[in-house]
């Protein structure tokens, strides 16, 4: 049984050969992934296109499900070895139908890369009356993997988008969905962050003895569709860019973006560190709960807590009526 001090002792930094500016395309130099199917959740935008792009590009098979499958499509021609496939994870039903799609095609899955997600949206509901961000960013992959979780071959690997912003709230388990607490969409996100990173250390937790792995990343300060919900004032007030729209220089391109993902799909260094959560192709260690500094490095307490994980699964179990792993 994985233990929160077995989190910590994981945490512990590490450095690589990658860095900061490492690209999705230098990690994956040299790996031949042909015979490898992934599945890339968010795979037509920002950092899940370019993670596309490098593991076709190594020559993997890769299914993108998408809610808009045209856009989709048009974002991926030219890929080559790409299929879109329908799925929205604000709907539970719809993941369902896709996941029972995959079970039906048998094909077995070595990577899983959840690295779709909404952030700072207007106060929204899911389909199943969760709020959107949660209900999206960590309830929507969790039903993906329980769904997928019987075709996740011996060595596949997990890997979920957490971000920095799960510095500002852990899981509300109280009040996830706003309904006694004002909702304020940077709780309402860090919150789901914290979530993406617990749900890397309950599934490595469970999943680990049949030799699958599950991570979590921060992917570092990237200027794509993901902001589109805040207004150009607020982007100019917390430097993201400067009154001209040109991004912060400590911003990274999307190329940089996707590599720690494909990083935490694919290191050997990792085989021992199950369920942590990585940056900048590294780790960087756990910092306190009050910590502030959003420029450090490193992962809350509360984000790799295994009583948390242990909490958020089975009230995603509870939601989804899906069990995975449960022996
Ligand atoms: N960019 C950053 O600075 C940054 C920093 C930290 C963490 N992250 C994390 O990195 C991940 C990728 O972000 P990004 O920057 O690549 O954002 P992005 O360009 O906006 O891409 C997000 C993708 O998620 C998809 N998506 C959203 N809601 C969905 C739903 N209900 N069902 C299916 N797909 C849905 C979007 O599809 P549509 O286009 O159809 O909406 C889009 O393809 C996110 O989890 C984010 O939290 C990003």
């Amino acid at each position: 049984m994985t233990t929160t001090q077995d989190m910590i002792a994981r945490q512990q930094p590490l450095s690589t050969e990658f860095g900061y500016r490492t690209t999705a395309t230098e990690v994956l130099a040299g790996r031949d992934l042909t015979g490898t199917t992934a599945i890339v959740t968010g795979g037509y935008s920002g950092l899940g296109l370019e993670t596309v792009r490098a593991l076709a590009a190594a020559g993997a098979s890769v299914v993108v499900p998408a809610r808009r499958p045209e856009t989709a499509e048009a974002a991926l021609a030219g890929v080559p070895g790409v299929r879109v496939a329908p799925m929205d994870l604000g709907d539970l039903e719809s993941v369902a139908a896709f996941t029972a799609e995959m079970r039906e095609a048998g094909t077995s899955i070595g990577l899983v890369i959840n690295a779709a997600g909404v952030m700072a949206t207007p106060e929204q509901r899911t389909a199943q009356g969760w709020e959107l961000q949660f209900g999206t960013n960590h309830l929507g992959h969790f039903a993906l993997v329980a769904g997928l979780a019987s075709l996740l071959q011996d060595g596949a690997r997990v890997v979920s988008y957490s971000s920095v912003g799960h510095y500002r709230s852990p899981v509300l388990f109280d009040d996830i969905n706003f309904e006694t607490t004002p909702y304020d969409s940077w709780v309402a996100y860090g919150q789901a962050k914290s979530a993406n990173a617990l749900f890397a250390v309950g599934l490595d937790a469970r999943a680990s003895a049949s030799g699958i792995h599950a991570f979590s990343v921060h992917p570092g300060g990237i200027m794509t569709d993901l902001q589109r919900n805040m207004p150009r004032e607020e982007l100019i007030q917390r430097q993201w860019i400067d009154a001209d729209g040109n991004p912060n220089p400590m911003f990274k391109s999307a190329a940089e973006g996707a590599s720690t993902g494909l990083w935490a799909a694919t290191a050997t260094e990792l085989l021992t560190r199950g369920g942590i959560y990585a940056e900048d192709c590294s780790l960087k260690g756990v910092v306190a709960n009050d910590h502030a500094d959003l420029t450090s490095g490193g992962v809350k307490e509360w984000a790799i807590d295994v009583d948390a994980a242990d909490r958020l699964w089975a009230l995603s179990v509870e939601a989804t009526g899906l069990d995975p792993f449960a022996g």
